[in-house]
């Protein structure tokens, strides 16, 4: 049987991760998982409550427990969270078995895409910019250092996003798989 490393989208909040995820596996013909939607579909809460429930250091134990189970799947395009870089023990199991893509887009872009839909519990703020500012700050070498290749989606659609994620892997030997 052909095993085959899993595709693992990581970046911050409204850089693409979920809709690129979704396109990338119908295209590639493999699964899709969005570790987000997994903890809430488990825990039959969404994210917002689960915050304001639990706190956010309850949410982070469940994605690392997400992250730990969702990296031993093969073949399978990962959609992570935003948060998933703070812990390097989750980067290091996705790497163990995957390649990590890191997608990334300006400030203006990401505050765009988020001011959407209200789902993000770090977001619900009056001073959003200067949160996303902040967090970006804090997270963007974390992004880098975990990356395999990078993307800026700032100007391209889904489409597009994923059409240059098939040429990387392609290049890379990654949708070949090894016996
Ligand atoms: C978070 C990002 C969110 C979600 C949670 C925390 C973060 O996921 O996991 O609200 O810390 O950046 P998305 O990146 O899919 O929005």
């Amino acid at each position: 049987m052909r095993l085959l490393k899993n595709i693992v989208l990581i970046g911050f909040m409204g850089t693409g991760k979920t809709s690129t995820g979704r396109l990338l596996a119908a295209r590639l013909g493999r699964p899709f998982i969005d570790t987000d939607k997994k903890i809430e579909q488990e825990s039959g809460m969404t994210i917002s409550e689960m915050f304001r429930i639990h706190g956010e250091a309850f949410f982070r134990r469940q994605e690392q427990e997400m992250v730990a189970k969702v990296a031993r799947y093969t073949n399978t395009v990962i959609a992570t969270g935003g948060g998933v870089v703070l812990f390097p023990e989750n980067i290091a199991r996705l790497k163990n078995n995957g390649v990590i893509i890191a997608l990334t887009a300006t400030i203006q872009t990401i505050l765009d895409r988020t001011g959407r839909r209200n789902t993000r519990p770090l977001l619900e703020c009056a001073e959003r910019e200067h949160m996303i500012t902040k967090l970006i700050e804090e997270r963007a070498g974390l992004y880098q250092v975990a990356a395999d290749y990078v993307i800026d989606t700032s100007t391209s659609s889904p489409q597009q996003i994923t059409d240059t994620v098939v040429a990387f892997l392609r290049q890379g030997g990654y949708l070949r798989g090894r016996s």
